[in-house]
C-alpha cells in the first residue's frame, strides 16, 4: 500500500514536470534535435564557412544581443550565407526558436515560448 502510495506521487511528480517542459518547451524533441544536425550544423559546425559556429560564445554574443525576434527574422528570411529557414522546409517557428536556443545558447524568453501559431513567418 505504502509503496503504491509513492509510485503514485512519483506518477504526478513526473506528469508534472512533463507538464511544464510541455508549456516552456525548454527540451528539444528528438525530431527538433534531427533537424537541428541534418540541416544546420552543415554550416554552423564548419569552421571554414564563415557561419557563426556551434559551441563558440564569441561567435554569438552580438547576435545574441539583438534579441530572440529579430534573430527569429533573420533565420526566416536569411541573410548574407544564411540561407532562409537555414534550408529547413520542415520547420515551424516553434522548432526554428528552439533550433535557435540550441545554436545560439539563448534562453526561451517566457513569453515567445507560448507562442505555438505560425502566424509570424
Ligand atoms: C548554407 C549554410 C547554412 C545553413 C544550412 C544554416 N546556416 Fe545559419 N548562418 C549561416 C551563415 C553564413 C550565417 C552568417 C550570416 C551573416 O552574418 O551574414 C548564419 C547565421 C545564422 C544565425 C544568426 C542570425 C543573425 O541574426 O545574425 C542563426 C541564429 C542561424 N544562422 C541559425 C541557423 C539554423 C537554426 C539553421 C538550421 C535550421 C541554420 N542556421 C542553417 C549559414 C548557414
Amino acid at each position: 500500500m505504502t509503496t503504491l502510495r509513492h509510485f503514485n506521487r512519483l506518477l504526478m511528480a513526473f506528469t508534472l514536470v512533463l507538464g511544464l517542459v510541455n508549456t516552456v518547451s525548454a527540451a528539444p524533441s528528438e525530431r527538433q534535435l534531427t533537424l537541428f544536425s541534418n540541416n544546420c550544423l552543415q554550416c554552423h559546425a564548419a569552421p571554414h564557412i564563415s557561419a557563426p559556429q556551434l559551441g563558440n560564445p564569441d561567435d554569438w554574443e552580438d547576435i545574441n544581443a539583438q534579441g530572440e525576434e529579430i534573430v527569429l527574422k533573420h533565420v526566416v528570411e536569411g541573410m548574407g550565407g544564411m540561407p532562409p529557414l537555414g534550408y529547413c522546409s520542415a520547420c515551424d517557428e516553434q522548432d526554428l526558436r528552439q533550433l535557435i536556443y540550441l545554436m545560439t545558447g539563448m534562453q526561451p524568453s517566457v513569453q515567445s515560448s507560448t507562442q505555438h501559431s505560425k502566424e509570424s513567418l
